[in-house]
């Protein structure tokens, strides 16, 4: 995701910007810049889209922007395409500002309308450039203040780095639920969103906590509450190596990944949830719309088919629209029944996967409408769809995608909710609750990864089999698939997911004594069936793995019979595989490493596929 430095000292700002931006390179971004105060106190920019190489060279590696105070931010289009306008740090019309944020500023339309009202004029399309011109507009000669104003006036989430050419050499940093990390040095004091911007340079930092500001200057750091009331710095040390914190400190991305799900999944939801309702200021479909669809066909590849097929069931559930899950490396040469009734919905996490355009296109020609759930803003996918719904995951590095898969689910579900409130199917009531069912989402996918120690035990038993099934019914049984596909992609370990009631009519015969089965077990409507399924495969000599909602009536039974068994938060059958996949990603992950497989990278696997 976006990255962001701040930097004041006695040295020049610009080179020590340049390599913390580059040290936050690996975070994925498409544009970037900084802002250095020069010592005739003028406020010099310099954007790029593209890499961070690109600002080396406009700046002369720096050499070309004298100045001992500066910001820098790499950045991943949210509001806006990557293009240099686009880039921060963004500065107010006279010049008195810049402004450097990771983050989305909610309520920045209003207030953008409110600065336009005034005379000010906008150079980009984001929501950031609001607060630069918000701060000249609120601005009496105190910098501070202008900064608890514009702070009480905005919503969303941020990390911002503030300049004021007033002001050479003070930065203001704020957070709030995005990281912002100060670091403590002699003659001089920086902060970054990301710890590895920092190592380099001192290993004191100080963590802001949500809701802190900080006034940095060479030799004072000084922390403040929301309310402005000072606080004391807690200093900690790092001792992690660039490398491990590039990481944040984990050894893989894929666990970083996973970890980082319920703030991706929150990203996804809560800044299109306003006053208990569903607002998609991105999406660009009306009522009319909606009746016109006879049916919903959902396309992608892998894990993101496997997201659609899990999708399917809250769609049809609460819109009563028969949905086609269809895989598109299939559906481009099916000749498929598709014309200007149906409303084609594409995953992709890279938005750039060739069967999925392929199939887009292919559908597009026949008539469809297209709603693109893609990860990658203004990827190609993005380019060819009606209208797009970006997951917000921030960038995924681990070929095995985590959270890419939790926040398609979390925008499907967002979707059918959307769609059966815009369709009359939910009414007042229903719809609040459901929402309120949405809201929780985050904190369900947080309890989940709660079950990392059990996966990471439960491995020991995994790491030596053969092969290994994954049962469920229903959603479940989409979710197995998933659980299947994350386990054999990275573990090199046979895995196959089966429809509960499928494996008697067929693959039974596999299942020996000690074979590993997982059985996926969310829905309380279907607790008996999968009951009877896990004593079936018991009976053959298999060892089962249960995965159960906590406290569901019932379960007592499951519990029983499984040799193990993995509660997860319970959730409305049709929510339930956003929290019941956790553990099985940690499995894979676990019994991968235990394997010692290479699990950021697994072998003959590419990120993104543009080959057919
Ligand atoms: C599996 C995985 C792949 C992708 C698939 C589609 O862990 O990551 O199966 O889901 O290649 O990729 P996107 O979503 O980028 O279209």
């Amino acid at each position: 995701m976006c990255g962001i430095i701040g930097f004041t000292g006695l040295k020049q700002a610009s080179p020590i910007i340049l390599e913390g931006l580059s040290r936050m390179e690996y975070r994925g971004y498409d544009s970037a810049g900084m802002a250095v105060i020069s010592p005739q106190n003028r406020m010099q920019l310099a954007k790029v889209s593209g890499k961070v190489a690109g600002l080396y060279e406009k700046t002369d590696n720096g050499a070309a922007f004298p100045g001992v105070c500066g910001i820098g931010h790499t950045r991943w289009a949210t509001h806006g395409a990557p293009t240099e306008a686009n880039a921060h740090p963004h500065v107010s019309m006279h010049g008195q500002f810049a402004v450097a944020h990771n983050g989305i500023i909610e309520n920045f339309v209003p207030l953008k309308e409110e600065l336009l009202a005034k005379g000010y004029t906008f150079q980009s399309q984001t929501d950031t450039e609001v607060v630069a011109q918000m701060l000249e507009d609120c601005y009496e000669g105190d910098f501070q203040k202008a900064v608890e104003t514009v702070l009480s006036r905005i919503e969303g989430s941020y990390g911002f780095a503030i300049l004021c050419a007033d002001d050479p050499g003070t930065i203001f940093a704020v957070k709030k639920n995005s990281p912002i990390i100060l670091g403590l040095g002699e003659g001089f004091n920086l902060f970054a969103s990301d710890v590895t911007a920092l190592v380099e340079h001192t290993r004191e930092v100080v963590y802001m906590e949500d809701g802190q500001y900080a006034k940095v200057t060479p030799d004072s750091v000084e922390l403040f509450a929301e309310d402005g009331s000072p606080l004391p710095l807690k200093v900690s040390h790092v001792s992690l190596s660039v490398a491990a914190a590039e990481k944040g400190g984990y050894e893989h991305f894929m666990m970083k990944e996973m970890m980082e799900q319920p703030e991706a999944v929150g990203r996804a939801l809560s800044p299109r949830i306003k006053g208990g309702e569903i607002v998609l200021d991105d999406f660009r479909l009306t009522k009319e719309d909606f009746n016109k669809f006879t049916k919903i066909v959902i396309t992608a590849c892998g894990s993101a088919y496997y997201a659609g097929l899990a999708g399917k069931y809250a769609i049809e559930k609460f819109c009563r629209i028969p949905v086609d899950v269809q895989l598109a490396s299939e559906l481009r040469y099916a000749d498929p029944f598709i014309d200007e009734h149906c409303l084609l919905i594409v995953l992709s996490q890279s938005g750039e996967t060739l069967d999925t355009i392929a199939a887009l296109k292919e559908c597009k020609a026949r008539g469809a409408t297209v709603l693109a759930i893609v990860n990658v803003v203004e990827s190609a996918i993005t380019k060819l769809a009606d209208s797009v719904l970006y997951t917000w995951a921030g960038p995924e590095v681990a070929v095995a995608t985590t959270k890419g898969y939790t926040t398609q689910l979390a925008v499907l579900y967002l979707f059918a909710v959307y769609a059966a409130r815009v369709l009359g199917r939910l009414d007042a009531e229903q719809y609040a609750s459901v929402i309120r069912e949405l809201q929780a989402l985050p904190e369900a996918v947080r309890n989940a990864l709660k079950t990392d120690c059990d996966m990471s035990n439960l491995a020991q038993y995994f790491k030596d089999a053969q092969h290994v099934f994954y049962l469920g019914r229903n959603t479940d049984s989409a979710l197995a698939m998933e659980g299947a596909l994350k386990f054999k992609e990275i573990s090199y370990i046979h895995a196959e997911a089966y429809a509960s009631g499928e494996l008697k009519h067929g693959t039974i015969a596999l299942i020996e004594e000690g074979t590993p089965v997982v059985a996926v077990c969310t829905n309380p409507a279907l607790l008996e069936k999968s009951l009877s399924n896990i004593i079936e495969v018991k009976a053959r000599g298999a060892v089962v793995t249960a995965v159960v909602p906590e406290g569901l009536p019932g379960s007592e039974a499951i519990e029983g019979y499984a040799d193990h068994c993995i509660k997860v938060p319970a959730l409305r059958d049709v929510f339930a595989s956003i929290a019941a996949v956790v553990p099985l990603q940690l499995l894979a992950y676990h019994t991968a490493k235990l394997r010692g497989c290479s699990i950021d990278k697994p072998k003959n696997l590419a990120k993104s596929v543009t080959v057919e």
